[in-house]
């Protein structure tokens, strides 16, 4: 047997049962010739400081998290990235070798390039956005879309509150829109972002109009069960380009599997084809 580190990491969060990052990363570590194994570990909210403080102590090289637990668990790092603490909440924790805990949060960065991958000409400087959402993955994509120079960013959200902290934490450039008149905010976007959790299995479709949305417009959902939402098959329909949640989740994961293991691993035809078979 090879004296090599076995890589140990996880996905923590409450439930995490649908979480298909177990499925990537081990595909990576296969792929790579690693040895170790990435884990499920559903813990629940009022276990989740015990949880961290037993990843040094089990030999974790880290692990990702997930909902609800990513602000909480940022509070409980010795160390954060810069982005992470602009987005409040973190998604990816790596254990150091002197055993503290550094906190990233590559969701931003990889839902950037998710669009990138489906367009690589696509800009955020090209032109406005419409964000759905002030929830977590709302935060991470608001950050992402004025660090990459976007001119304007509408934000609507049913709880017009949460989009106004949004808005005073973020600067001018972020727009609170009535979540009532989301539907004509549509007009003049060069970008529409589903950040609720509408139109995820299990919940009803979001309620929305495309008819004034420039035919031009890229048009993204967060969501990746199911990998079509109903507005991304309303917008297909309207021959708009589309990007489902499933690259922003592989897309993130790259980075984290580098900080736990020093490769950086790639997204091939293989990985994709892994995660299809699961749905
Ligand atoms: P995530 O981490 O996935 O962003 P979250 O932080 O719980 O999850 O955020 C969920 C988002 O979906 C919020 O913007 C929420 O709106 P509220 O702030 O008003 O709760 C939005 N959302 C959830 N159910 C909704 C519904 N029925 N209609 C519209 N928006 C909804």
């Amino acid at each position: 047997m090879s004296d090599a580190r076995f890589v140990l990491a996880g996905v923590m969060g409450w439930p995490v049962a649908h979480s298909r990052s177990p499925v990537i990363h081990n595909h990576w570590i296969a792929q790579y010739g690693l040895r170790g194994t990435y884990v499920q570990l559903p813990v629940q909210p009022e276990r989740l400081e015990d949880a961290i403080r037993g990843l040094k102590a089990l030999g974790f090289a880290g692990c990702n998290v997930t909902v609800p637990h990513k602000v909480r668990a940022m509070e409980m790092m010795d160390e954060l990235h810069p982005v992470a603490r602009r987005m409040a909440a973190i998604n990816t924790i790596v254990v150091r070798e002197d055993g503290s805990l550094y906190g990233m949060n590559n969701d931003g960065a990889g839902w950037i390039q998710s669009l990138r991958d489906a367009d690589p000409t696509w800009r955020a400087d090209a032109g406005p956005a419409l964000v759905l959402g002030a929830g977590g993955a709302s935060r991470a994509i608001v950050v992402a879309l004025l660090e990459e120079g976007a001119p304007e960013v509408r934000l609507t959200n049913r709880t017009r509150d949460k989009a106004e902290a949004l808005a005073q934490e973020f600067g001018p450039k972020v727009k609170v829109i009535d979540w009532k008149d989301r539907n004509a905010a549509m007009a003049g976007m060069s970008l529409l972002v589903n950040a609720t959790t509408q139109g995820m299995h299990g919940q009803p479709a979001l309620e929305v109009s495309l008819d004034d949305l420039p035919k031009t417009a890229m048009v993204s959902d967060a969501i990746y069960i199911p990998l079509e939402t109903p507005l991304l098959a309303a917008a297909r329909q309207r021959g708009h380009r589309t990007v489902n949640g499933l690259g922003m989740l592989l897309n993130q994961a790259r980075p984290a599997f580098q900080a736990w293991t020093g490769v950086m691993p790639e997204i091939t035809p293989a990985l994709r084809a892994a995660i299809q078979a699961t749905f």
